[in-house]
Order: C-alpha cells, then sequence, then structure tokens
C-alpha cells in the first residue's frame, strides 16, 4: 500500500509548471476515437485517468505511442472494436466520451456505464437524450449502453442543465450528424472550448464553444492533426490555495491566468497577495486570512473541483465563512477525514460553515476521491506534526508528480510503501 506522508508548517516557496488539464485530455483521448487518421496530442498530464483511457483505446483497436512522456501518436485508422471492456470503463467517469465517438464515426456503441469519482448520483441521461435527439437508439443491457442509428440527423438540443460530460458528448456525436446541431444551455468550461478546437483543428465545424449556445454543422468524416492540450485550471488552483494556506510564496507557470479568476478574486478577498502576467500566477499567502463566502458554479464561476481544497483553506480564515455547493448533491464526504486533522465544518444541506480559527495536526487520513485528497494534503501541508495519506490512487488520478512538486517548492513530503 501506498501512502503521502507531509511533516507540515513549511511555507512553500518557489515556482512549478502546470501540467496538461486532466478533464480536457480525458474527453480528447476518446474524441480521437472518432477521428480515421493518426493524431499527436501534446502536454497530455501523466495521470492514471490518461494511461487508462489509452489502454481503452488499445482495446478497440488504437494504436498508441508515447514519442515523450506527455506526447502522444495514437493512429485510429483501424479501430474495428465499437465495445469497451467493462473492467477498463469503471476507471474513469470519461470513458463515457467512447459514447459519442463511437456513435458518431460507426453509428454503433457498446460502453459500459462510467466510474469516477463518487459524488452523488451522477447520471448520464442528458447524454442519452441528446444521442436519441440525433437520431440514435439507445438500450441500456446489465449496465452497458447500447447505442445504435442507421445515419445522425443534426437537432437543436436544449440541456436541462449546463452539464460538462453531457456537452462534450453530444458535440462529438454531432460532428457526424447531416445538417446543424444546436446545444443550447451548453456547458462553458475551459476543456469544452479545448475538445471543440481538438475536433476542428481534425476536420469538424464547430462554432460556439466555450458560450451557452454551440453550432455543430455535420461533417462526413475526421482526418488527424496535431494539438497541445490546455494546462489544467484544477491542478492550478491547489497549488494556488496550498500556497495561501501556508503563508507562503508560489508562482504557477505554463497556464491561462483567466481561467483561475474566480479563485483569484477569491484569495484576494482574504486577503493573499496576487500578480499575474501572460501565463503565470504569483501567489503570497496573508498571515491573517480574511474570511468569504463561496459558491460553487458552472464555469465561469467557483469550480466544484476547487471546493473541498477552498473549504480547507477556509477553515485558517480569522471568522466565519461558508461555502455552497450547488453542482453534486454529496460533495462533502471528505469532511470527516478532514476533521481529524483539525477542520471545523458543520454542513447544512448545499452549505459548509465554519467558524474558522482551525489549527491542524497531523494525523493518519484517507482520501475519499481525487479532490478530497488534494484537501487533506493541504491541510497536511500547514497541520503541525505528521499527517499520512491513504488512498493516493485517488491522486494519482489527476495530478501529475504531485509529491514531486510540493517537494520542489519546500514542502516535506515523501510517498512510502507499507503492508498495511
Ligand atoms: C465533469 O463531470 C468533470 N469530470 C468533473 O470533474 C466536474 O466536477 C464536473 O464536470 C463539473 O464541472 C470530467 O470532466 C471527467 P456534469 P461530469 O455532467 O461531466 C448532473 C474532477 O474532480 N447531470 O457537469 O460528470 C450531475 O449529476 C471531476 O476532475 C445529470 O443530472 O459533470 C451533476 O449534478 C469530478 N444528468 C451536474 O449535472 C446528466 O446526464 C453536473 O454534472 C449529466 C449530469
Amino acid at each position: 500500500m501506498e501512502y503521502i506522508v507531509i511533516n507540515g508548517q513549511n511555507p512553500l516557496k518557489g515556482s512549478i509548471s502546470i501540467s496538461g488539464a486532466k478533464n480536457a485530455a480525458v474527453a480528447i483521448l476518446p474524441a480521437a476515437i472518432a477521428s480515421g487518421g493518426v493524431c499527436v496530442i501534446d502536454n497530455l498530464p501523466q495521470i492514471e485517468d490518461v494511461c487508462n483511457l489509452v489502454a481503452a483505446m488499445e482495446s478497440m483497436g488504437a494504436k498508441c505511442k508515447f514519442e515523450n512522456p506527455d506526447t502522444l501518436v495514437v493512429d485510429t485508422s483501424k479501430i474495428t472494436g465499437h465495445t469497451l471492456d467493462d473492467k477498463l470503463a469503471k476507471n474513469t467517469r470519461a470513458s463515457y466520451y467512447f459514447m459519442g465517438a463511437l456513435l458518431g464515426r460507426f453509428k454503433y456503441a457498446d460502453v459500459p456505464l462510467p466510474g469516477g469519482c463518487d459524488l452523488g448520483s451522477r447520471p448520464i441521461d442528458y447524454h442519452l437524450k441528446g444521442f436519441a435527439a440525433l437520431g440514435a437508439t439507445c438500450i441500456q443491457e446489465h449496465g452497458v449502453v447500447k447505442l445504435r442509428a442507421e445515419k445522425l440527423r443534426g437537432a437543436n438540443i436544449y440541456l436541462d442543465c449546463p452539464s460538462v460530460g453531457a456537452t462534450i458528448n453530444i458535440m462529438i456525436a454531432a460532428v457526424f450528424a447531416e445538417g446543424t446541431t444546436t446545444i443550447e444551455n451548453a456547458a462553458k468550461e475551459p476543456h469544452i472550448v479545448d475538445t471543440a478546437n481538438f475536433l476542428n483543428k481534425i476536420g469538424a465545424k464547430i462554432g460556439g464553444a466555450g458560450t451557452g449556445t454551440i453550432r455543430i454543422v455535420g461533417v462526413p468524416a475526421l482526418g488527424g492533426g496535431e494539438y497541445t492540450v490546455i494546462p489544467d485550471p484544477i491542478e492550478t488552483g491547489t497549488y494556488m490555495i496550498a500556497a495561501a494556506i501556508t503563508g507562503g510564496d508560489v508562482t504557477v507557470e505554463n497556464i491561462i491566468p483567466k481561467h483561475m479568476d474566480s479563485l483569484t478574486a477569491k484569495l484576494r478577498e482574504m486577503g493573499c497577495t496576487i500578480s499575474e502576467g501572460g501565463d503565470w500566477i504569483r501567489v503570497q499567502g496573508a498571515s491573517a486570512l480574511r474570511p468569504c463566502e463561496v459558491k460553487t458554479a458552472y464555469y465561469p464561476g467557483f469550480p466544484t473541483d476547487l471546493q473541498p481544497q477552498m473549504a480547507t483553506l477556509l477553515c485558517r480564515a480569522q471568522g466565519t465563512s461558508t461555502i455552497t455547493e450547488n453542482i453534486f448533491e454529496h460533495r462533502y464526504r471528505y469532511i470527516g477525514e478532514l476533521k481529524r486533522l483539525g477542520a471545523q465544518l458543520k454542513v447544512e444541506g448545499r452549505m459548509a460553515v465554519t467558524k474558522g480559527f482551525c489549527e491542524f495536526t497531523g494525523a493518519r487520513v484517507i482520501a475519499s476521491d481525487l479532490r478530497a485528497g488534494a484537501a487533506l494534503v493541504i491541510a497536511g501541508l500547514c497541520a503541525k506534526g505528521q499527517t499520512v495519506i491513504g488512498g493516493v490512487s485517488h491522486l494519482d488520478r489527476g495530478y501529475e508528480r504531485f509529491e514531486e512538486k510540493f517537494r520542489s517548492l519546500g514542502a516535506d513530503i515523501t510517498r512510502i510503501q507499507r503492508d498495511s
């Protein structure tokens, strides 16, 4: 078993380079299945979710080769399989993007229901409604979604909520629908724009990505091409919050500052000094953090994927703060473990309240999901004494070499193997 061991209270100092965006990479890789050629995808983060998706692509006949650790050459010209292995599908929620890619290109897809972080029910009804609007029939048998279509026809699709996954999945399938498809009430996250830009690079005709209305003009096929994935806004935010909670001075480099606006505003409100340039942000923590109110929302609002990390920081503020989770119904499961480190957070429905002034002290804790793990690391970095974190595999799904990156900023953090 692997554990992360942190001896806390070292202020983080220095600069780190941010890796490619997990939630863009896990959409672009399945989308490459829709290409009929060779794609070169650069700036892929070296994380478990990418490895799992590459294995899934190879299981369907794609030829994948890493030219270097973050550049993948994938040839999907010879893909025959339309069926995804159940084990491979369960490893990540993003496996559902194979539905849109296989349905679009082959009009035939057998994809098991996805895995992913346990944040509540996480249905995929909007995805399936979108595929049906494009002309597909969809049945679920033994946990497998079976999609078939004679052909796909453009449609006007309105999403009940701006679902990231449904927006991207329907967009991929609609690339091959005859005529024009519009997706109304579409999600606007940066990784949606990134996936649309990748698809356009290989021959798609997508406009409006990043706005609430995306228009896709159908094309008969896609070719190959080269594409570079955007930097990860959630990895960026995690390090910004870690700098703030340790009273450090950290510059995150190779990023898109605009993507961080909602967090930058909150850190400034809490008293941190934030400066930014073309592709970097510097965070100088404040000796006394001011309390504030945070509400998660769809982009460009405060991202739900930074909610656990932000809740940890708010515990250290000098006064009462609230954080309201508006996206997922169960995204406070991490609080039990965080309390073992000294957090005082009370959940009332969708809101968590802390009186602040929490003193974190080291303890043994276990990560329950990816961002919960990030919150425990952040708490351990500012805790007095030693923190031992289990469930490291959750962190490895979405954070590339995180203990190396934190160590390069002065953190006393190591990864150890233990029998229990
Ligand atoms: C994506 O999940 C991300 N995952 C999540 O990141 C992220 O938290 C989420 O978007 C919101 O930004 C990937 O990109 C792989 P949604 P997704 O569809 O697509 C409901 C991380 O930590 N909904 O935008 O599953 C759903 O239950 C992960 O990196 C339906 O009801 O999120 C949720 O309440 C965690 N029916 C809300 O919409 C549907 O068909 C938003 O979900 C789809 C969604």
